[in-house]
């Protein structure tokens, strides 16, 4: 791919957006679906739980969070006008049944009062986040006493081999993720490393180490 593809896909990746978002979305829903299913499972969802995720992309693994446990309320919020509109199409069923909401929002304030939210989680979003440090203190906030956040991202170890991260991406590892959780003061209570092998965006299949950290308020 030459560098101007790279960047264009970059783009895509951090906010979808015309017919290549389209695309873009339903390969990221398809590649990312074991990072998703991982993020899911570590929130233990338990019934009557609101749950809000922040960048869904266009939120075709809802069905099965939706399935985890009785009677949940699901809430995303997304930077992309072509992200919202593609998870209202693809979710009519949920919204209908008014179990599933989905907010455009600006990135930076969570459009819900403090305590809303029993679980909160988000993946790979966290490489786009313009102040990480006030962006965690706004999911602290709009997080119940007691409640979880499951953070799910690729290190920068694994991210800064693949060719399209040096546009747009901030890369973290662990420590930088401990130090923001830290001074939003919450607590990791649990950080599960994975290992998967899928397709890369530029069509390679590649080993992929992803992490999980579930975070307590
Ligand atoms: C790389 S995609 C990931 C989508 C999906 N979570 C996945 O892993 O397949 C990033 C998504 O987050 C959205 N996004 C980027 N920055 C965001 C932010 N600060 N807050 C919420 N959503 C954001 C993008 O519009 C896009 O839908």
């Amino acid at each position: 791919m030459e560098e101007q593809d790279l960047k264009a896909l970059s783009e895509q990746l951090m906010k979808p957006s015309g017919e290549r978002g389209i695309e873009v979305a339903n390969m990221m829903n398809e590649n990312n679906i074991g990072m998703t299913v991982n993020s899911i499972e570590n929130l233990e969802l338990k019934g009557n739980e609101r749950i809000l995720e922040i960048g869904h992309g266009n939120a075709g693994h809802l069905d099965y969070l939706l399935k985890k446990a009785e009677k949940l309320q699901y809430e995303g919020i997304d930077i992309s006008e072509l992200m919202i509109q593609e998870a209202v199409r693809i979710n009519k069923a949920p919204i209908a049944n008014k179990q599933a909401v989905f907010t455009l929002y600006d990135g930076t304030t969570i459009p819900f009062e403090q305590e809303s939210f029993d679980a909160v989680f988000t993946v790979n979003t966290i490489y786009f986040w313009s102040d990480p440090a006030a962006f965690m203190n706004e999911i602290a906030r709009v997080l119940k006493k007691g409640g979880r956040f499951a953070l799910t991202f690729a290190e920068a170890s694994f991210m800064e081999q693949l060719p399209f991260t040096k546009f747009n991406f901030t890369l973290y590892n662990l420590e930088a993720v401990q130090q923001l959780v830290d001074q939003a003061g919450l607590t990791i209570e649990k950080t599960d490393l994975q290992k998967e092998h899928i397709r890369s965006k530029t069509g390679e299949m590649v080993e992929r180490e992803f992490v999980t950290v579930v975070i307590k308020k």
